[in-house]
């Protein structure tokens, strides 16, 4: 009988650090926007572009903090060793959910507030207000129902519905992945197709986590863990 550190299955355990590396990657270029927009409204001058920051920064204030933490905190919640607590201590994975959860819900939030309110720049149209009212709000009802179940002790239901939630973060990240081709392959963006292509990152990033969500479905039943491990 194979031992449980084969060598076989020691090289898996290490990719499955690639999964956090991964979405991280993928979060830099939005952090780094979030950073400079901040940076611009510390020390900057007001431009019809930047306008609507200034006239009502707060929202804006909470969403970028928000996202990144969201974002990098979320990446290491998918390392499956990091869900095991030692005897009498919180595991890694709950300490970092008790922060995500208001802070995924903080971002989904001051999104909408910033989707309703601002002023739409030149490029964001009706569609794409329309996608974010449908996105955010569902980001946010993800992270209510992933909530509920962890509190029923349903930690199936709270992977699929967190993995949901985080599938509509990260595609701030897919959204370069999918406009540098079009940009190349096609030409620049206009009003429509930035929207177009801002709906195809959310639902792409969804697709992928709903292949994930059924082939964890499909695979072994888990062994209950243990609650000492869970505490
Ligand atoms: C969790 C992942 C998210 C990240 C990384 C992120 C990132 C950002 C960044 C960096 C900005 C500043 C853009 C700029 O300076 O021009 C921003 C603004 C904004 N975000 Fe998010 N965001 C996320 C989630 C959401 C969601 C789910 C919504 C949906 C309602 C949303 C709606 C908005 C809106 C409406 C603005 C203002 C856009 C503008 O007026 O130009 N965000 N976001």
């Amino acid at each position: 009988m194979k031992s449980a550190t084969t060598p076989r299955s020691r090289p898996n355990s290490r990719l499955r650090w690639l999964v956090p590396a991964a979405l991280i990657f993928l979060s830099l270029v939005p952090i780094i926007a979030g950073a400079g927009r901040i940076t611009d409204l510390t020390g900057g001058h007001v431009t019809p572009d930047n306008a609507r920051f200034f006239d009502s920064p707060v929202p804006v204030l909470i969403h970028i903090p928000a996202v990144t933490v969201y974002l990098v905190l979320g990446a290491f919640q998918f390392v499956p060793s990091l869900r095991r607590g030692k005897r009498g201590s919180p595991s890694w994975h709950k300490v970092a959910g008790r922060i995500l959860a208001p802070t995924g819900l903080l971002a989904a939030l001051s999104g909408l507030w910033m989707a309703i309110f601002y002023d739409l720049p030149p490029l964001d149209g009706t569609l794409l207000l329309v996608l974010r009212l449908v996105f955010g709000s569902a980001m946010a009802a993800f992270i209510v129902l992933g909530f509920i179940a962890v509190r029923r002790r349903n930690y199936v239901r709270h992977s699929e519905w967190m993995s949901r939630a985080y599938a509509i973060g990260i595609a701030q990240g897919t959204i370069v992945v999918v406009t540098i081709p079009w940009i190349l392959l096609v030409g620049p963006v206009d009003e429509l197709t930035r929207a177009l292509l801002i709906g195809a990152s959310w639902v792409l990033s969804l697709a992928v986590a709903e292949y994930f969500i059924h082939r964890r479905a499909q695979g072994p039943v888990p062994k209950p863990v243990p609650a000492v491990q869970l505490a």
